[in-house]
């Protein structure tokens, strides 16, 4: 245990987001870690309420913590008050590019009838570039004529880091793999960059076995033999829809954890389970809390707390009670009991 209190910004968000992140720090805390957290109102209510999403002042000081908590941010379903992307680019990713997240960090843990129990893969996704870089734009909108582009934007200096990063947790794996993920028959330019930037640092780890597979063929292997993988290193996109599917593959995306790094610490990093806001189970009491509690275990490595990180991990794999039975208090309270 630490004597150090870390800092830590709670961005609850939406719907479940303010019960899963309480339930997570709830359980962080009983592990012993020590934390002085401040919350953040954002997201859809607040963007509803006063009309903005995140302000300039705010990601300013949110730059200066130990990390950061999200929980979930969103309207319910069929509320179409806010426009598609008000809140994406808003907040996650004015959160990502604003504090140079530069990777995404989504380890996968195997369950029974899908990867072998207790082996885990983790997709090393770039957070910084690619399609969400924003490039591109409309012309003549609502014509017969209209042009839309939406351009990858992907750097050297981009993708060499991210890169690194990943052959960086290639190395601490017990099988040493690397699995480029692109689609480099067909995005020629960017593949071209990604995959010389993948031969290039491979030089610097003999150790790693590395291969290649494109997008499509990884989504038949992520279904039927996960087990090939240890670190799967992809661009912006590719990642996200990946990471979807080997949510869906391991358990669910109730389970999937994540952590928006920037490895440099010239940002707080941010920590936030994959899933959604689920907003017809807010206020029942059903969340499942665990991926968030997982997300927590990503944020306590992340802050030097490697003994409770490995404490608090070995109890979430563990875990063998009925989330919907337990419901969101009593997976909290399992948890708890078995630190
Ligand atoms: C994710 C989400 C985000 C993304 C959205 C909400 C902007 O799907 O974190 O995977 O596309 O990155
Ligand atoms: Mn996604």
């Amino acid at each position: 245990m630490s004597e150090r209190s870390h800092r830590v910004a709670v961005l609850g968000g939406d719907g479940i987001g303010p019960e899963v992140t309480a339930a997570a720090l709830e359980v962080v805390r009983a592990a012993g870690v020590s934390l002085d957290t401040k919350a953040f109102d954002v997201g859809a209510a607040r963007y509803l309420r006063d009309g903005f999403v995140l302000d300039d002042a705010t990601l300013e000081e949110l730059r200066g913590f130990d990390a950061i908590l999200l929980g979930a941010v969103g309207p319910a379903i069929g509320d179409h008050r806010i426009p598609g992307g008000v809140l994406e680019r808003g907040l996650l990713l004015r959160l990502r590019f604003g504090l140079d997240l530069f990777i995404n960090y989504r380890p996968f843990h195997g369950v029974e009838g899908s990867i072998a129990e207790g082996r885990t893969f983790a997709i090393v996704r770039e957070n910084t570039e690619g399609p969400y870089a924003g490039e591109g734009g409309t012309l003549r909108r609502g014509t017969a004529h209209e042009i839309a582009t939406q351009g990858s934007v992907n750097t050297r200096h981009g993708v060499e880091r991210c890169v690194r990063y990943a052959f960086g947790r290639a190395t601490m794996l017990a099988r040493k793999q690397l699995t480029l993920v692109h689609k480099t028959n067909v995005l020629t330019f960017a593949g071209d960059l990604w995959q010389r930037v993948v031969d290039d640092v491979a030089t610097e780890y003999p150790e790693v076995n590395v291969e290649y597979n494109h997008v499509d063929a990884a989504c038949i292997y992520l279904v039927e033999s996960p087990d090939r993988y240890g670190i799967i290193v992809t661009d912006n996109l590719f990642g996200d829809i990946l990471s979807d599917l080997a949510g869906a593959v391991t358990g669910g995306i109730g389970y999937a954890a994540s952590a928006n790094l920037n490895p440099d610490r010239t940002g707080a990093s941010m920590f936030e389970p994959v899933h959604g806001a689920a907003h017809d189970i807010a206020g029942t009491g059903r969340a499942n809390p665990l991926a968030c509690v997982s997300s927590a275990v990503l944020m306590l490595e992340h802050l030097g707390e490697e003994g409770a990180a490995q404490l608090l991990a070995r109890v979430v794999a563990d875990f063998d009670g009925d989330v919907t039975a337990l419901g969101t208090a009593g997976v909290t309270n399992y948890l708890i009991e078995r630190l």
